[in-house]
């Protein structure tokens, strides 16, 4: 059995006693010193940036997006895809310019591409201007690993081999002051053929409900409107904890804390997202009718060799039962296009239950070959060009339906919550309806934070626009 391991929160503190004595040695200069923090892939690595800037924070770092400005680093990668990587290696490489004009400079890489084994090695022979490699395992010894760098003047790698842990206490760095990330679990237990997740970032590990509802009651009070619950699969939620609280019971408890705000999650599992989640979902009123649920493939064959646990029936069944009592419900989903041995029939059955489900949104993907999966073993006879056409025909077919979708909301009136500018002259607010769809909108920025009432005026297949009242 599965032991969760916990980092006391004595260690926590230790970390920070050191983030005071980097203090002191980096702020001895005249200048403040500076760092920027640059992150690949998903929410959940945003959220780990906030956790490396919280501390960056303490040591006493202001932060900067120029590299050249920088006095440290920190690129915080992803591993789902070859592209992210090709990116990550790319940009940590283009470093040598800056480290070159800046000699002092430290460089930090860590996240999930460093803690495989092969990445970790390649850092270290063929880019020796990193001098701090840690896996997503270490983050919550950010300030020790990065003592001594500074200290002994040599280059540490730590991305051991780890189940994980839970680290709490650990201070944050928030990006915004409307939406925030809370962690609600770490990991991933599933498996997924093609997916490198659950060897990177360890087993599922669930966050204790009381510190849970302790951060999203600090959230609230400190003016946060749009609380975002995390974890690579919600719906397995407190399974590992055994104390009889679920995903669901999770929810109710921070929708009773008093507040005008909204609360949304992700990702679900289409395996064991259950009735009394959606049940739920519809009886708290500031859980958002929105739901991400990654279907992958609409095709029987293929999602048994991805080792999803369900079949498309059982999805259909799924979102039905969501609809039936959540009938405004925003439905998104990810799908993964040319899967070893993916016949074109079978891409069909794809094709054909985005038709049916008709997603608000959807974020596809051409399969990437990740080492160590059993999916990159698997015989794949079809050409990058195969896949491109497949997966050039969905996002045409998920695009109009997600164009037509929005024309649906025109004459509309919705709740939005305005959540920050654009940029732009003349649509030059952006908001989010309930369930999570873009709208544009012109008035104060002082608005921002605020819930509104608008008109829908306009749809196309990326936003509303919309008129307050
Ligand atoms: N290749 C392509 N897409 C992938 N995803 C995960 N692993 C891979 C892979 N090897 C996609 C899945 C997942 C999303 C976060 O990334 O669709 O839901
Ligand atoms: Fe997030 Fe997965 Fe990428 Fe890690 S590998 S950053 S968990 S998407």
């Amino acid at each position: 059995m599965y032991q969760r391991n916990t980092i006391d929160i004595s260690r926590i503190e230790e970390q920070e006693k050191i983030c005071r004595e980097i203090y002191e040695i980096i702020n001895a200069a005249e200048t403040r010193p500076l760092a920027m923090v640059d992150t690949y892939g998903c929410q959940q690595n945003e959220a780990d940036s906030e956790k490396i800037r919280g501390y960056l924070a303490e040591m006493g770092f202001g932060f900067t997006q120029d590299e050249f400005e920088a006095d440290i680093v920190v690129v915080n990668t992803c591993a789902v895809r070859e592209h992210a990587e090709m990116r990550v290696l790319g940009n940590v490489g283009a470093l040598n310019h800056t480290k070159k004009a800046k000699p002092g400079q430290i460089i930090a890489v860590c996240g999930c591409m460093v803690q495989q084994e092969h990445m970790a090695q390649k850092l270290k022979m063929s880019y020796p201007i990193v001098d701090l490699v840690f896996g997503p395992h270490e983050l919550w010894r950010f300030p020790e690993l990065l003592h001594e760098v500074l200290t002994k003047h040599k280059r540490i790698f730590a991305t051991a081999k780890s189940d994980g842990s839970v680290a709490e206490g650990i201070p944050l760095k928030r990006d915004g002051t409307v939406k925030a990330w809370l962690s609600i679990m770490y990991g991933c237990n599933n498996f997924c053929s093609y997916c490198i997740v659950p060897y990177v970032r360890g087993r599922e590990r669930s966050r204790l409900p009381e510190d849970i509802l302790k951060e999203a009651r600090g959230l609230v009070e400190a003016g946060y409107k749009d609380i975002t619950l995390l974890g690579q699969n919600v719906n397995s939620y407190g399974k590992d904890l055994d104390i009889g609280t679920d995903f669901a019971d999770l929810i109710r408890m921070i929708n009773d804390i008093p507040g005008d705000f909204l609360i949304r999650f992700m990702t679900s599992h289409p395996k064991d997202a259950t009735e009394k989640l959606f049940k739920t979902m519809a009886e708290c009123e500031k859980c958002a009718h929105q739901l991400h649920l990654p279907v992958q493939s609409g095709n029987d064959r293929i999602l048994k060799v991805m080792n999803r646990h369900y079949n498309r029936a059982k999805y259909i069944e799924q979102i039905e039962t969501a609809k039936k009592y959540m009938p405004d419900l925003v439905i998104t989903t990810d799908i993964i296009v040319g899967f070893p041995g993916e016949t074109d029939e079978e891409f069909e059955d794809t094709i054909s239950l985005v038709e049916k489900i008709r997603y608000d949104a959807m974020f596809t993907f051409i399969y990437s070959k990740r080492v160590g999966t059993p999916a990159a073993v698997m015989p794949d006879p079809y050409t990058r060009e195969d896949k491109q056409k497949h997966f050039d025909r969905l996002t045409e077919v998920a695009n109009r339906i997600s164009g037509e979708k929005h024309k649906e909301y025109i004459g509309s009136e919705q709740k939005v919550l305005i959540d920050g500018e654009t940029g732009r002259d003349e649509y030059n607010l952006s908001a989010r309806t309930n369930g999570g769809r873009l709208v544009h909108l012109k008035g104060d920025p002082s608005l921002i934070g605020q819930f509104k009432t608008v008109k829908i005026t306009d749809g196309n297949t990326w936003a509303l626009y919309g008129e307050m009242e």
